[in-house]
């Protein structure tokens, strides 16, 4: 097996920022949620489908931030945009840019739902506001929620059960139900009767942890049924799916147009930027009964790196080619966990590929997925043992075949303690 990385620089640096910053790092990106002293816990630089950590090692970055990146990292025709307004035009002003329009045309050209949109920052914004909407469209306030991470305001943050500060009557108003299960779904839904404003769905299942899950045939289709013969209104979360998927999301993919839907993460290719899209009935609450500000909305930087990032994956295909590329490594994959023999499980198609490992009631599969993340960060490809990993534009057919090898050799290595 190769020799652990020499990681002297991220460790020094975390011993500095845990009298810092409480926990030394927030939220995902803290060192047990990968194998803690295996990992890196500092990157210093990235380019295109890369990234080079604080000790000087080089990566095959599968994480892609956690989803932004979907051409590359450092594009440089979407960079120069974003200095071109820096240097020559300016972002920060007390009125709003031409280019909020320019993006929103875009957006409704492209996005099936979107009548009208407003733009923010985090996708914690967009999925925050939906709910506002969502509340004050119908008059009602709870929420049914799948069981996955929809960001940190306090209606949606106790998925990973850490939820001090969260008042428990606003806890009270989120309720979760089972992904892929109509039943479950309808049975919530007569049991909060005339309550539920929203039914607030990722339209592909990430759970932390656990396998990726597409939605069965229908599906998405019966929920946004369900949902409005209950009176409630149907909101697709595309933090992830938007600009990954399809250009249109997850509801073009799978052709189901919800009344909102929240887009974030891929459409800047890393810079921050989010909306909220939707039927125009609905929307137009925005205008005079829900409030939605801050400072920083409308700063153009990242409405310019958005247009910019929808205009180069038009003009170069890029969801195909990532498709096209992602298939090659998903079969790989697949061959390489039946021949090995290991108990892995792919999921994520094409875009979202991750390996996980078959729970057992020995729990050897915590000490399979540990050695198998192990083996393959000490071969250099970043990947997550929590959380689905992507692939960029710019990973090119051999990366991905380099990427494949090593997760051939992490199974057989891994194998052995078996
Ligand atoms: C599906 C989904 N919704 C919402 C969010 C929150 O977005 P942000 O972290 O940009 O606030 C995330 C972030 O990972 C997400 O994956």
């Amino acid at each position: 097996m190769p020799d652990k990385l020499n990681l002297k620089n991220s460790f020094k640096l975390y011993e500095e920022a845990l009298e810092l910053i409480p926990g030394a790092i927030l939220g995902i990106r803290r060192p047990y949620n990968f194998v803690e002293g295996e990992y890196p816990i500092f990157f210093h630089t990235a380019k295109g489908g890369k990234v080079i950590d604080v000790d000087g090692n080089e990566y095959m970055d599968h994480l892609c931030a956690y989803g932004p990146i979907i051409i590359g990292h450092r594009e440089e025709e979407i960079d120069n945009a974003v200095m071109d307004q820096i240097q020559n035009h300016g972002f920060c002003m007390s009125l709003t840019q031409p280019v909020q329009n320019e993006l929103g045309k875009v957006l409704r050209e492209l996005i099936p739902c979107a009548e009208k949109m407003v733009f923010m920052k985090m996708g914690s914004d967009a999925t925050t506001a939906a709910i506002r909407v969502a509340r004050a469209y119908t008059r009602r306030e709870k929420i049914l929620k799948t069981l996955t991470y929809a960001g940190w305001h306090d209606w949606s943050s106790d998925v990973y059960g850490i939820d001090a500060g969260i008042p428990d009557k606003i806890r009270n108003d989120t309720i979760e139900f089972e992904f892929n299960n109509l039943p479950h779904l309808e049975t919530t839904l007569k049991q909060h009767k005339d309550q539920i404003a929203a039914v607030f769905i990722a339209p592909i299942h990430t759970p932390g942890g656990n396998e990726v899950e597409l939605p069965e045939p229908g599906y998405l289709r019966s929920v946004k049924q369900l949902a409005h013969e209950y009176g409630a209104i149907c909101i697709f979360d595309e933090i992830r799916t938007g600009f990954r998927i399809n250009m249109g999301g997850a509801q073009k993919e799978f052709g189901v147009i919800p009344d909102l839907a929240c887009f974030g993460k891929a459409m800047g290719n890393g810079y921050p930027i989010s909306t909220l899209v939707g039927k125009a009935e609905i929307m137009d609450v925005l205008e005079h009964n829900v409030f939605l500000s801050s400072t920083f909305f409308p700063n153009s930087l990242s409405q310019i790196a958005s247009l910019k990032t929808i205009n180069f994956m038009q003009k170069n295909d890029v969801i195909n080619t990532i498709k096209n590329r992602g298939s090659v490594l998903e079969k790989k994959i697949q061959e390489s966990i039946d021949s090995s023999g290991v108990p892995a499980v792919y999921s994520g198609g094409a875009s979202m590929p991750y390996i996980t490992f078959r729970r057992d009631e020995q729990k050897l599969y915590k000490t399979l997925r540990e050695e198998f993340y192990r083996q393959l960060i000490r071969r250099k490809v970043f990947l997550q043992p929590y959380h689905h990993g992507y692939i960029c534009y710019r990973h090119t057919k051999e990366d991905l075949e380099y990427t494949a090898t090593m997760i051939d050799e992490s199974l057989n290595e891994t194998k052995r303690l078996m």
